[in-house]
């Protein structure tokens, strides 16, 4: 589950996988064997039952060196994803009941204001690179917001983190990751905000620095890589896919159903859930050894062809959430996120078309995620009228709907100040399938 070809087709690799049956054998780097779960019962069966299938990965990575290239992935730290029972129900409460506190209205605003700054920065050059200038730096800006995180530590975060979903020179990503991070608790302790670093530290359960300081990279890490990649890949099944972008009469489909299309079919992180069985396993007939990774294909699972029905819109039974105890606790944010920031590209630049085949995109290596490396765009080229941008005010909104006390938000120092921008190319030049889901976005 390494290298360029499984990340060029997966599915063709689950296909085959299929072969062993729901369970299969992989090595997820060379000499890391594992069980990959491509069945979407035999995947249930697993995720919901924690007292076999534990998250601790700490008696598995004993016999792991340590330059193994997925072990920052998959090294046990104290945060919720890698724990069980009692220590995960008390690091979830702080990291759900945070979450909670984060004003939805608030976060659209700022996610609005986010993509329009991005857009901006684009617009009148006529082509952009959607994964670099848009996909990537959305999250990235909403989330150091949401952690009240100043730019060049948020900068250090993102370094961090995906170097260790790429799996290339992991060690010293983590090395990045872990110094970002400390310098991050380090200042909401000098400095606390309105933001999700600082309502950790105060949380009731009262988490040491540490704890704060692993919760704070389990969650920026799902909050920018999963989410920069739900929204690239969202674009990229619009901007390719007839059934998203053919006439009214046709039926065009909302972003919404894109999403839930993306989420069963290229879900963000593909192959995530790793769990560890407590002593050997007889599942279905495969012997699952103990403290061997049981890594479940949220992909695989998704596209098992024995699910009765392919029918996925308005279908969200798909695992790209995982489930279980750990399923995944910002779903209504993540969705919301991705949906915004496709809704305000899609109404700034309604001629937008994919600037090269689709089948010619390139997916990143990396045996845990569906990414792309860039989704570059051609759209006619838009000016903004002179007097359009103001300048920011820095906090652009804060997240609990209070003005935020942290460090000023890392936007670009210009937000566009109207709705609409003035088209300089012809709008009524010849009008790309992009078009007619635009139309379709706006009624007509
Ligand atoms: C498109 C975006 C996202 C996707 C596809 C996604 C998916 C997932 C999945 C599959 C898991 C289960 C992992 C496992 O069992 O090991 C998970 C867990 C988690 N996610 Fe998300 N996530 C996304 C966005 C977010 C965001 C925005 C946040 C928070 C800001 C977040 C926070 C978490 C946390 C804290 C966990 C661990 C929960 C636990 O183990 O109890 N996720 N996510």
């Amino acid at each position: 589950m390494y290298g360029p070809e499984f990340a060029a087709d997966p599915g063709r690799v689950y296909s085959y996988l299929r072969r062993w049956g729901p369970l299969a054998p992989v090595e997820l780097a060379p000499g890391v064997p594992a069980t990959l779960v491509v069945g979407y019962d035999a995947a249930l069966q697993v995720l919901r039952d924690p007292a076999t299938f534990v998250k601790d990965a700490r008696e598995w990575q004993k016999g792991v060196p340590a330059d193994c290239p997925v072990l920052p992935m998959m090294m046990y730290r104290p945060n919720c994803r890698n724990t069980d029972g009692e220590v995960h129900a008390r690091l979830r409460a702080a990291v759900t009941d945070s979450l909670a506190r984060i004003d939805l209205n608030a976060l659209r605003g700022h996610v609005e204001r986010t993509a329009d700054t991005l857009i901006s920065g684009f617009r009148g050059r006529g082509a952009a690179d959607l994964v670099t200038e848009y996909a990537r730096a959305l999250p990235l800006m909403v989330f150091n917001e949401l952690f009240g995180c100043p730019p060049d530590i948020g900068d250090r975060l993102v370094e961090g983190m995906s170097g260790i979903f790429d799996t290339v020179d992991a060690k010293k990503a983590n090395q990045v990751l872990r110094q970002a991070v400390r310098d991050l608790v380090a200042l909401k302790r000098r400095e606390p905000g309105a933001d999700m670093t600082s309502w950790l530290m105060a949380h009731p359960v009262r988490l040491t620095d540490e704890e704060v300081m692993h919760q704070v990279v389990t969650l920026q890490g799902a909050g920018t890589e999963p989410e920069q990649n739900l929204i690239a890949n969202g674009l990229r099944l619009l901007l390719s896919d007839d059934r998203f972008a053919g006439d009214l009469s046709g039926g065009s489909l909302p972003v919404e159903d894109a999403l839930d299309e993306v989420l069963w079919t290229d879900p963000p992180l593909a192959n995530f859930a790793i769990t560890y069985p407590v002593r050997d396993v007889d599942f279905a007939g495969v012997l699952l050894p103990r403290n061997q990774p049981v890594v479940i294909s949220l992909a695989g699972a998704n596209t098992d062809p024995s699910l009765a029905s392919d029918q996925r819109v308005g279908n969200r039974a798909h695992l790209a959430w995982s489930a279980g105890p750990h399923i995944c606790p910002a779903q209504g944010q993540a969705r919301l996120i991705a949906t915004v920031a496709i809704e305000q590209l899609l109404d700034a630049l309604p001629d937008m078309e994919l600037a090269v085949p689709a089948d010619r995109l390139v997916w990143r290596p990396g045996p845990f995620h569906r990414a792309l490396t860039g989704l570059p765009v051609s759209f006619p080229a838009v000016s903004v009228p002179e007097g359009a941008l103001v300048p920011s005010a820095g906090t652009a909104g804060a997240v609990d709907g209070r003005e935020s006390t942290g460090p000023a938000v890392p936007v670009a120092p210009l937000v566009r100040a109207t709705a609409r921008a003035t088209h300089v190319a012809a709008s009524d030049a010849p009008r790309g399938p992009w078009n007619s889901l635009v139309k379709w976005w706006h009624g007509e």
